[in-house]
């Protein structure tokens, strides 16, 4: 006799690119996948998780891949879940920060299939960690804004600006091609020698580090060619890093020579 097939989805959060930074609920849901669809900023090495013979689908945005739509990428998670039972839709960082994860959920729930969500450690503070940046620090910064640089019509949230205004550090995921725009905002907001620092695949062994004030992150970004994925760090507390103590003063002592 034929099994039935019970169709359910979980979205788990992969982390910002470290294999190791998947949660072990995350792990354990991979364990039980029939069908994995994963995204370009889902480290691969966490695929082993997943059975062998579990189907695995990329569906991020790769050169030389197809591309899908989000309404592909929805269907797609909803027949595989159909089909085959238990679809874990894996999402570079956490799946509710800059993921879409609500979108697919609500589009799954609509064809009464039950989701979990696994909540995934986020870019945008596992990356500056990495680098020793603490977001808050007691008498440096009492709060962070997690911004996108890009929002679904392709311009620079509107919050940037608001947030040039406070004294947050400010924390900007897919911000590089808007990176002139940004710093013109925090210029206008007298904020050129605030620390910046750019960290590009973060958590990874590609990882590429940029540091700078908003004044000269621009050439710094151009001199050290960086690029997506990357998340921008400004505020005070770039400085107060260890880690990048020794960037910080090369730079300003290259500055100031
Ligand atoms: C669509 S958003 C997804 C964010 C994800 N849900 C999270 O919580 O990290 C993609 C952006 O996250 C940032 N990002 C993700 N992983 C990164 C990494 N390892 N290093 C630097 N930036 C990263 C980049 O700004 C990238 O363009």
């Amino acid at each position: 006799m034929l099994k039935s097939i019970k169709p359910s989805v979980t979205l788990v959060g992969a982390g910002p690119g470290d294999p190791d930074l998947l949660t072990i609920k995350g792990a354990k849901a991979l364990a039980e996948a029939k069908v994995v669809l994963y995204d370009a900023l889902a480290n691969e090495e966490i695929l082993t998780y997943a059975p062998k013979k579990s189907i695995k689908i990329f569906v991020g945005k790769r050169k030389g891949c197809h591309e899908y739509t989000q309404d592909q990428i929805n269907q797609l998670i909803v027949d595989n879940a159909l089909t085959y039972g238990h679809v874990v839709r894996l999402k570079g960082g956490d799946p509710f920060i800059f993921g879409r994860g609500s979108e697919e959920i609500d589009f799954i729930e609509s064809f009464g299939i039950p989701t979990a969500v696994v909540p995934g450690i986020s870019s945008s503070v596992a990356v500056p960690a990495y680098q020793g940046i603490s977001l808050t620090k007691r008498g440096v910064s009492e709060s962070f804004w997690v911004i996108t640089g890009t929002t679904s019509d392709r311009k620079l949230s509107t919050d940037v600006a608001l947030a040039a205004q406070s004294s947050a550090t400010v924390v900007i995921l897919m911000g590089m091609s808007k990176l002139a725009q940004i710093v013109a905002l925090f210029q206008k907001e007298s904020k050129g020698e605030i620390p910046v620092a750019i960290i590009q695949n973060g958590t990874m062994p590609t990882e590429k580090i940029g540091v700078g004030t908003v004044d000269t992150i621009l050439n710094v970004a151009q001199n050290n060619k960086l690029g997506s994925p990357a998340i921008i760090v400004i505020g005070e507390v770039v400085r107060e890093s260890n880690k990048l103590k020794s960037f910080y003063e090369e730079f300003v002592i290259s500055k100031t020579a």
